[in-house]
């Protein structure tokens, strides 16, 4: 059977060229970063190579960018870390969108309940956040703002230069969750005008467990992780080296390859668009046509026109060989519809029966006709057209 692979912004399997280039970091050059021996100092040498390589690629000074174990973290330490700041001169007021991902919204969810006041911003039919609104949502006690660039369901791209622009009128720390948008959109931090930027490598075909974040010169955090004086204080533990030295390659390569890929993906992505709305009238397309990435297509089952479970569906299509996304989680043995789908307006049943397919380097248009092909087969065993 065909095995064809469709959840790349969940993952991307690693680019041999970035395993290669990691293995004698693993074998021989395994020292502490922080030894003073030669050992620790060939080690640190290619740290800091691998730092000034991505903190150039997203226009960064070497020092403004610290080496955590991920997307999730990366969050993490710019939310908590910069509203705990904020609270200490008495700024305990956070805004952000309903739709972003969940290492975001769980922080805010966390720092309410130890007193912080968080507004969550709803978003348009297509997902993407009127800069608008974050500007009416600011209070005097406002001190962080939070907005994804890339929502990883939808594949929107938010206006983060417009929104960086009201937070600089307003003095206001901006964070944006930039996991989705490596190697798909151009990042220049010094353009886009933000305070802090996450980043994560297990979705451009680096390793996983290690990401990145973006702190601009004379941005205070409080840090999470205590220990000790690593990544010059800000967070604790001993330097990953190979997986860091991974990264940066595999942020070379999605970036030196950027345009050419985006465009054979976008081509990939319109055929099959157009060829799912020609086969299936009752689905719908989530998203946006124009402000959006090239590799992430998500489509619901239309509630009032078919009756179609999400879960036998994702369940069927792996039968198939076909992986593709949900976007729902299951918690407690039932499926949870999407917070992303619900926040642009689409139905329970609705947002219960959606997928998202995201591709990647190794997608070509023989997989989506099979993907099609068992698409049509799955849709006709278990959907009920009403
Ligand atoms: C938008 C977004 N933010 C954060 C994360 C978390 O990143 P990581 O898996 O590196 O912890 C993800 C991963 O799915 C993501 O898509």
């Amino acid at each position: 059977m065909r095995s064809v692979y469709l959840d790349y912004a969940a993952t991307t399997p690693l680019d041999p060229e970035v395993f290669d280039v990691m293995k004698k970091y693993f074998l021989e050059i395994f020292g502490n970063a922080s030894s003073i021996h030669k050992y620790g100092q060939s080690a640190r040498a290619s740290l800091e190579e691998s730092r000034m390589k991505i903190a150039s690629l997203i226009t960064a000074k070497p020092g403004e960018l610290f080496f955590v174990s991920g997307g999730t973290e990366a969050d993490n330490f710019a939310i908590k870390g910069a509203a705990m700041h904020a609270a200490k001169s008495g700024k305990n007021h956070i805004i952000t969108s309903e739709i972003e991902h969940h290492a975001v919204l769980d922080c805010c969810k966390y720092l309410e309940e130890k007193g912080f006041e968080v507004t969550y911003l709803k978003v348009d039919k297509s997902g993407i956040l009127n800069p608008h609104q974050v500007e009416e949502a600011i209070k005097p006690n406002t001190g962080l703002i939070s907005i994804m660039f890339v929502n990883n369901e939808l594949g929107i791209i938010n206006p983060i230069k417009e929104i960086s622009e009201i937070t600089r009128k307003y003095k206001i720390i901006f964070h944006t969750d930039a996991v989705q948008a490596l190697g798909k959109v151009e990042i220049n931090v010094e353009e886009l005008n933000v305070d802090l930027l996450s980043l994560s490598a297990h979705k451009i075909y680096g390793p996983k467990g290690i990401g990145a974040i973006y702190i601009k010169s004379g941005t205070d955090l409080e840090k999470l992780i205590h220990g000790g004086g690593q990544e010059r204080g800000k967070r604790a533990g001993t330097e990953n080296v190979p997986l860091a030295v991974g990264f940066a390659k595999a942020a070379e390569n999605v970036i030196k390859n950027l345009t050419s890929e985006n465009q054979r993906l976008s081509n990939l992505k319109s055929y099959f668009q157009r060829k799912i709305s020609d086969l299936f009238p009752f689905v719908l397309f989530n998203g946006s046509d124009s402000k959006c990435v090239p590799h992430i297509l998500n489509v619901s089952f239309n509630s009032s026109k078919i009756n179609i479970d999400g879960e036998a569906l994702l369940l069927n299509l792996d039968l198939e060989g076909v992986a593709v996304s949900s976007g729902s989680a299951c918690t407690s043995g039932s499926l949870q519809p999407s917070h992303v789908i619900l926040g642009i307006g689409r139905d329970l049943e609705t947002a219960k029966a959606t997928i998202r397919f995201s591709f990647g380097k190794y997608t070509n248009s023989d997989d989506l006709d099979y993907t099609l092909e068992v698409l049509q087969k799955v849709v006709k065993r278990i959907g009920k057209i009403l």
